[in-house]
């Protein structure tokens, strides 16, 4: 990102921190956010979401990846990894996604806005 680092990116990690792995937690300013490598089909790229299920709070990370998609390991909400859109139930609402960037080794993401704590609207909702 050079000198000129627009307000709120922030480099959370580095590729190098994956190792083998294709995916990366990291906790940073109180958010845990995933770092997920997309598979040559989706861009090779990498996105970043709020690893926090919109169904109830609970963490993705540990959830199977399949087709592009996440699903959640505790009661199997499946949200696209690209846009973060819940495409089944029994969440409702979208992931939130950062905006992340490659720069050499780092990882940046932009932290500017921040996920809600919890989406009180999906309390409740099974
Ligand atoms: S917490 Fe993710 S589906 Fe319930």
């Amino acid at each position: 990102m050079g000198d000129d680092v627009p307000p709120g990116w922030t480099q959370i990690a580095t590729l190098a921190d994956f190792g083998t792995a294709r995916q990366l937690v990291v906790a940073y300013g109180g958010l845990s956010i995933l770092l997920r490598k997309l598979n040559a089909g989706l861009n090779d790229g990498l996105v970043a979401l709020h690893n926090v299920c919109t169904h109830l709070g609970q963490p993705l990370a540990g959830g199977r990846v399949i087709a592009g998609q996440i699903i959640c390991p505790f009661h199997g909400a499946c949200f696209d990894l690209r846009t973060g859109a819940a495409l089944s139930g029994p969440a409702v609402l979208p992931l939130h996604r950062f905006p992340v960037r490659v720069d050499g080794d780092a990882v940046w993401v932009d932290l500017s806005k921040r996920p809600s704590v919890f989406p009180a609207t999906s309390i409740g909702q099974t």
